[in-house]
């Protein structure tokens, strides 16, 4: 049987009912003739007080009790009984009169070793970063952790609902999805002999798979053959990407979501793009109501607002030629960028920020962009020029979500390969999905942490995940 959470506790009419609280101390006050216990097990952002009244008729604890609430402090684990009661002081609706006190296991000190390091004042981001193993026990990472699982639910929800189906996409990979080339390396060579050895050649028939292979980038290429076979899929997981880029935004490893849809067109896919957006917004707010009032008040001032405003507002569609040209006008009439804003350029994130933030006062859905800075499956457009890709763009972050209709002609296709410097035979299996039954279909990703960014306004990356991997950062969890 599961033990009673102090979220359910909570939600309990006091009626003096005999209850047990199990979690972890918070915070203890000792003021003589009562001491005030907070526990909190992480089921919610409260934790439920407990009362010790050494003093008063309803004092009936033991000299057990007392001699544990005497070696009692912050980060023990602990088991309380009492009775649920009304409770006289403001900011919550019952309290435990506590009966009995149980150390459950003691946060001790040890010689040499740093007490216990969460004690009840405000710690850096930084510096809980170094303590990502104890972090979980802040009020801000639990409630981090509680939205990300209710949103990886939400997620599941949104696509069982609409006929799609979940699909489980390989993380190891002989391939480059993106044809980006950030990617690491798999191997079960012994890089440290090969070195010794001087290997001018690596002899990679002789690793593992026979061949090199790598960690994906993306679950998208092997959505597709599943989207031409089910019609609606989307895979949930794991992704890696070797960049360097130190920012606010990237992971080394982060979770991707990616809907693939046959008999889809970029316009579709835009307007999945949305409302599927809308309504993890709208789930949040519904269902994480306790702690996305923690965020606005401590983390995000104005974050509930902002998400009420999104879900109720229409997304901007601007094309990539047309945001460049609103981009150049307005360095033309002295906005200080520093990438100048040019046809043929990524859009750099000051450029994302300035969209979404002066133009839109909103997220963006910016599509069409040249073909040349974008990856070769996305389906060409009449113009020769550009491909129909679609980046959704939202004040704070900028790119959330990355997608675009597929090319689903085998010659042109093949053409943008070779005229990448990719090799068509490297990749015979996805353009099979051309040769037989090809059909228009399109799809996109969404960096999870970027969503429970966007929705808890925290400004880090590497503080939504348990446990970050940024480049030069990782943590022996
Ligand atoms: O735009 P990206 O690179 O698109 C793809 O990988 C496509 N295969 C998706 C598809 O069409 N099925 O990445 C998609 C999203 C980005 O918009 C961003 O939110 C997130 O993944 N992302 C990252 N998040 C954290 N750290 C990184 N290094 C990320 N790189 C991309
Ligand atoms: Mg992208």
């Amino acid at each position: 049987m599961l033990v009673q959470l102090i979220r359910e506790i909570l939600a309990e009419k006091p009626e003096s009912q005999k209850i047990d609280v199990r979690g972890w101390v918070r915070t203890v006050r000792d003021m003589k003739n009562m001491v005030f216990v907070e526990v909190n097990d992480g089921s919610c952002l409260a934790g439920i007080q407990c009362t010790f009244d050494r003093g008063g008729a309803g004092s009936n604890f033991d000299a057990e009790t007392e001699a544990a609430l005497g070696a009692l402090s912050t980060g023990a684990a602990v088991l309380i009984t009492g009775q649920l009661i009304p409770s006289p002081a403001s900011g919550q609706s019952v309290e435990l009169a506590a009966q009995s006190l149980q150390i459950i296991g003691e946060a001790r000190e040890y010689p040499g070793i740093p007490a216990y390091p969460l004690q009840k004042k405000r710690h850096s981001m930084e510096f809980l970063r170094e303590i990502a193993h104890l972090r979980p026990r802040t009020n801000t990472f639990g409630a981090v952790l509680r939205i990300r699982s209710r949103m990886a639910y939400a997620i599941h929800q949104y696509f069982c609902d609409r006929g799609f189906q979940y699909i489980h996409t390989p993380i190891i990979t002989a391939g480059d999805a993106e044809g980006a080339g950030s990617m690491f390396q798999v191997t079960t060579l012994d890089i440290d002999a090969l070195a010794k050895g001087n290997t001018q050649q690596v002899d990679y028939a002789k690793d593992f798979f026979g061949t090199k292979t790598f960690l994906t980038v993306s679950g998208q290429l092997e959505a597709e053959t599943c989207a031409t076979a089910l019609s609606r899929v989307y895979t949930f997981g794991p992704t890696f990407r070797a960049e360097n880029s130190n920012t606010a935004r990237h992971l080394a490893e982060f979770w991707m979501l990616e809907p693939e849809v046959a008999f889809f067109a970029l316009k579709d896919n835009m307007a999945l793009a949305e409302d599927f957006l809308k309504c993890m917004f709208k789930t949040a707010l519904a269902d994480c109501a306790e702690d996305l009032a923690f965020f606005n008040a401590h983390v995000e001032k104005g974050i509930i607002e902002t998400l009420t405003q999104v879900v109720n507002a229409r997304f901007v569609h601007i094309s990539y030629t047309d945001a460049i040209a609103e981009l150049e006008k307005a360095a033309a009439g002295g906005v200080a960028f520093e990438f100048k804003p040019q046809w043929g350029c990524d859009l750099q994130s000051e450029h994302e920020k300035f969209l979404t933030e002066k133009i839109a006062g909103g997220p963006v859905i910016v599509t069409d962009y040249p073909k040349d800075i974008k990856a070769f499956y996305m389906k060409l457009n009449d113009d020769g020029k550009t491909v129909r890709a679609m980046d959704v763009l939202v004040p704070r972050l900028g790119e959330i979500i990355g997608g675009s209709q597929r090319e689903d002609n085998l010659e042109k296709l093949c053409k943008r390969m070779i005229d990448m410097g990719m090799n068509p035979d490297d990749y015979a299996w996805y353009l099979d999905l051309r040769r037989y039954g090809s059909v228009p279909h399109a799809g996109f990703g969404l960096g999870f942490e970027r969503l429970i960014q966007y929705i808890t306004g925290m400004a880090n990356i590497r503080d939504v995940i348990p446990y970050p991997r940024a480049a030069g950062q990782i943590m022996r969890s």
